[in-house]
């Protein structure tokens, strides 16, 4: 048997062993996913703190209860930080992240770090399976040369794959097996090989020509997404003119049964995702001579919500005989949407720092972040407040930025001197309520 047909033969009986490299919000889903699938699985990560965890059966992600994990221990899930371990795994999943720089820059620190890492353990018979989101060529131009360099052939050895990660964070609903996975491969082998992994895990697997044309899918539909926040937000700026409700509009809008998709308008643009990814094919698309200019355009016009946010509120202040200045506002919700935990690049972060510059005492109340973390970027020595009548009733302002669920909209309502709404929440008219 030749290295393909014995690659196959393991993921067809279940005996290849599955590594994870980054077991954050992307990788960890992705290892209960193979471990429920009957593989044994290896996860890898550099932080400390979350191998602990796991090995100690404990979920970091709200979405998994402790359960999960000790489930996925019971059939074989182990977690270290050793990356000599890397050579019992058959197939190597790269789920690092892929931010930007301080230049807004593509920084392919983590994958290129884990790449050498893994090097030294590569062998015949593995595949390697790049997820973290980044530009068209990344794994071409990155992971093969690297791979080559070992004397592994790429298609007869080792076999290299692109195969887009797709979350849905906050959605119950949501389960790794029933999404869709892309896949696209180095040489038809290597998709052969990629294909037939995915395929004993996750119900449907969407085979593409190439490594490329898997990165730039994965982009498209990131792309897709800032583009249209983008041209709602801007819609919202003009309906607020024209004294509108880009709410109700929206809403009336989606009831069209083809040919339009609801996008809904906020204080701006947050997760690791959306706001980070278009501008990796900004960076790529220049070094073919071309300007990507419906991305800069959206980065442009959500970069920019918060700041119309503030003042409105200020604008609402003001109508009320306040300045900015000394008046006490209350910031509902951090995280970055809805129902989930994370803070990366939550708009309620810069929200927060602008109310400060301009003298406002701020505090927040999120149930899902108790404690506000450290952040890139911000440092706020604060801690969610708990929202009673009481609570509600002392602030000047209350700044809707995340629409949880949890919160108490009712009470919130009957209690607030003055709310402000950037997520349409309180769509009937309300004299204590101003849109934003
Ligand atoms: N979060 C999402 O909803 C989502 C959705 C689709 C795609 N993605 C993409 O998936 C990738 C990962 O995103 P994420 O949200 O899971 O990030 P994350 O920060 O939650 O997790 C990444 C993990 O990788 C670990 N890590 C960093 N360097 C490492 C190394 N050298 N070896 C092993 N582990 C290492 C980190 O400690 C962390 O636990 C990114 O490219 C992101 O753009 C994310």
């Amino acid at each position: 048997m030749n290295a393909k047909q014995e690659l196959l033969a393991k993921i067809g009986d279940r005996s290849a062993v599955v590594g994870i490299f980054g077991l954050g919000y992307v990788g960890l889903p992705l290892a209960l996913c193979f471990a429920e699938a009957g593989f044994r699985v290896l996860g890898f990560d550099t932080d400390p703190d979350k191998v602990q965890a796991l090995e100690a059966g404990r979920s970091y992600l709200r979405r998994f209860p402790d359960s999960a994990i000790g489930k996925a221990r019971a059939s074989g899930f182990e977690v270290t930080g050793d990356y000599a371990r890397a050579a019992e795994a058959d197939a190597l999943i790269i789920c690092v992240p892929t931010p930007l720089d301080a230049h807004r820059e593509p920084d392919l620190s983590f994958v290129t770090a884990t790449a050498d890492a893994l090097l030294p353990h590569l062998r015949a018979g593995q595949i390697v399976s790049l997820e973290s989101t980044t530009y068209p060529g990344t794994t071409e131009e990155e992971l093969r040369p690297r791979i080559e360099s070992r004397g592994l052939r790429i298609g007869d050895d080792v076999f290299l794959c692109f195969s887009p990660e797709r979350e849905d964070p906050g959605n119950p609903r949501s389960v790794t097996r029933a999404i869709p996975k892309i896949c696209g491969g180095s040489t038809p082998a290597c998709l052969e090989a990629g294909v037939a992994l995915y395929r004993a895990a996750i119900e449907r697997v969407v085979p593409v020509s190439s490594t490329r044309a898997a990165e730039m899918t994965k982009l498209l539909e990131n792309i897709h997404r800032a583009v249209n926040i983008g041209l709602v937000n801007e819609m919202k700026i003009i309906a607020d003119r024209m004294g509108l409700d880009i709410h109700e509009i929206v809403r009336a809008a989606a009831t069209k049964p083809f040919g339009f998709v609801p996008y809904y308008p906020g204080p701006g643009l947050g997760g690791h995702c959306i706001p980070v990814d278009p501008f990796y094919l900004t960076w790529k698309a220049r070094q073919y001579g071309v300007n990507t200019r419906f991305i800069e355009l959206a980065g442009e016009i959500n970069h920019a919500m918060p700041d119309w946010v503030i003042d409105k509120l200020a604008a609402a202040l003001n109508a009320r005989r306040k300045p900015v200045n000394g008046s006490r506002v209350l910031v509902l919700g951090v995280a970055y949407k809805k129902n989930v935990e994370d803070l990366r690049e939550s708009p309620s972060l810069r929200l927060i720092a602008a109310l400060k510059e301009r003298g406002a005492s701020v505090d927040y109340s999120d149930p899902f972040v108790p404690v506000f973390p450290r952040v890139r970027n911000y440092a706020f020595d604060l801690r969610s407040v708990a929202l009673t009548p009481e609570s509600v009733a002392r602030y000047d302002a209350l700044l809707l930025a995340t629409d949880h669920d949890a919160f108490d909209y009712e009470l919130i309502a009957r209690h607030a001197r003055l709310i402000v709404d950037s997520r349409g929440r309180y769509l009937e008219p309300r004299a204590n309520v101003v849109k934003a």
